[in-house]
């Protein structure tokens, strides 16, 4: 026996997994598969596009075959589409199994999730806060029997991010038995490995990859140093010279902000490029159609903030761009891992202004080596920079007459209500603090403006007593000398 049977699984489920294109299993799987099936914890911490999700799929596949009930798994991870991702795995490796499974996200019908949680689906794949909110609201459904609890990006569900999960997954945790069988995953788990140990509490089984160096082999890391006001011409130039050299790779460029993101779309397709946009500030929809477009590569080029870094799987993304140097090498870890997946080659250019260098050597201190450089036509970027600074100003023109600004403003306050917070009291108190910091900092400004002027005062005045005891003792030889010649004159007169 070979290949995944090897491993313990079913002849039915190793031969579903080859006919899916899984032949050998890669490392995390042959390591965490067997423990996994003898009914321990387990944490893998594996390379971007090694395999981690059939690492937890088929296992819990095999186990739910031998006892088939709902709710039976939970899986949890940060972002909607991975949910769908994952959702899809368990659809096509299950599919003997005539596998029920229910996709609880925000931004979807919250009624028709709860029907589906009611009906008792064998998993449960979710965001944190939509599966706090059901849990929080209904009683039509139950996690106290559930045998698998998965959390996918472990890491990032533990983080106090800019999307703080820790409250929905307290109410999460509280939901499900103490017995069950946990499993957590992701590319970088080290730094929150003792949170990790308080979840999988059962003697976890911890695998990480022995490699040294933390992103993938197949992939080419370069860094373009560009001076800030010329990154889009840059952005622009790399564009449109993989669109010429190579028709049919997708790319991917990581911008920080929402905003950003929405501007660098418009400018793209403004110089005609096939691309779409995904952040947080777009509707459910779009965003899934956006990604649709891009994973059929009806659309070559994806534009989006790190909701995009973690866990997407798309085979024909040969290259990522990091508009902005990410501030954490971890976030530069998932993004440039969404390339040179599955044993493939990608690139990744990462474009780094006079600001970013000290990221840079963040960077490369973690992932254990260097970036090479990247070698651009200067002429060429010159040649189209008032172009693009002309198109980039049209675009921002454009985007501040629509309700985009605004729309931030209402999720914002959206947020805070869901936080339990009243928005208009946080309004005021935010001003009340801005006023207390702003008379704080007059206060400052008068103290070390009084400071400053008797300082100037007391050097004066001891400018002015050095002056006048120059001048006193200037004056001294001066009569004396006066007092002498009258000495010599009188001396000779008398000789
Ligand atoms: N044994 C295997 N043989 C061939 N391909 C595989 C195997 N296992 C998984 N794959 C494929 O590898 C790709 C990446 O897998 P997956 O998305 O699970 O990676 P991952 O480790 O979760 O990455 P990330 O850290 O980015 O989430 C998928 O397209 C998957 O179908
Ligand atoms: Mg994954």
């Amino acid at each position: 026996m070979s290949g995944f049977g090897a491993l313990g699984l079913a002849p039915w489920l190793a031969a579903q997994a080859e006919q899916v294109g899984l032949r050998k299993p890669t490392p995390v799987q042959e390591a965490c598969i067997p423990p996994a099936l003898q009914g321990r914890d387990c944490m893998g911490c594996a390379k971007t596009g090694s395999g981690k999700t059939a690492a937890f799929v088929l296992p819990i596949l095999q186990k739910l075959s031998e006892d088939p009930y709902g709710i039976f798994c939970l899986v949890l991870t940060p972002t909607r589409e991975l949910a769908y991702q994952i959702a899809e795995q368990f659809r096509v490796l299950g599919k003997p199994l005539g596998l029920k499974d229910c996709i609880i996200v925000g931004g979807m019908d919250m009624v028709s999730q709860a029907l589906e949680l009611s009906r008792k689906p064998h998993v449960v794949i979710a965001t944190p806060g939509r599966l706090a909110d059901h849990l929080r609201s209904s009683n039509t459904f139950s996690l106290q029997k559930i045998k698998f609890l998965v959390l996918d990006e472990a890491d990032r569900l533990l983080e106090q991010g800019c999307t703080d999960f820790t409250q929905d997954l307290e109410v999460i945790l509280a939901a499900v038995p103490a017995g069950r069988q946990t499993m957590l995953f992701s590319a970088t788990l080290t730094d929150t490995l003792n949170e990790l140990k308080r979840i999988a509490m059962n003697q976890p089984f911890f695998w990480e990859s022995t490699s040294e160096v933390r992103t993938v082999e197949q992939l080419d890391q370069r860094y373009l140093l560009v001076p800030e006001k010329v990154k889009d011409a840059y952005l622009i130039h790399l564009v449109q010279t993989f669109q010429d050299e190579h028709e049919d790779w997708s790319i991917i460029i990581f911008t920080n902000t929402c905003k950003n993101c929405q501007i660098l779309n418009m400018m793209l397709q403004k110089f005609n490029f096939p691309s779409v946009a995904l952040h947080s500030m777009m509707k459910q929809k779009q965003r899934f159609a956006a990604l649709a477009k891009f994973k059929s590569s009806i659309f070559k080029i994806l534009i989006a903030t790190d909701v995009a870094a973690r866990g997407l799987d798309i085979p024909t993304v040969q290259v990522v761009i990091n508009h902005n140097t990410p501030g954490l090498p971890k976030i530069y870890i998932h993004r440039v891992g969404r390339t040179a997946r599955a044993g493939r080659h990608g690139i990744a250019i990462t474009l780094v202004t006079q600001y970013d260098i000290h990221l840079v050597h963040a960077i490369e201190e973690q992932i254990k080596m260097k970036l090479q450089e990247f070698s651009a036509e200067e002429q060429a970027v010159l040649s189209i920079l008032t172009q693009v600074n002309v198109v980039r100003r049209e675009c921002e023109i454009k985007l501040e007459g629509t309700d985009f600004d605004e729309k931030k403003e209402i999720n914002k306050r959206k947020q805070m209500i869901l936080e339990g917070k009243d928005p208009d009291l946080e309004e005021q108190r935010k001003a009340e603090l801005a006023k207390i910091r702003k008379k704080n900092a007059q206060f400052r400004t008068q103290v070390r403006q009084t400071l400053e002027d008797r300082r100037q005062l007391l050097l004066r005045r001891k400018l002015q007593k050095r002056a006048r005891r120059r001048h006193h003792q200037q004056e001294k030889p001066k009569v004396a000398g006066e007092k002498g010649q009258d000495l010599t004159s009188s001396q000779a007169g008398r000789r």
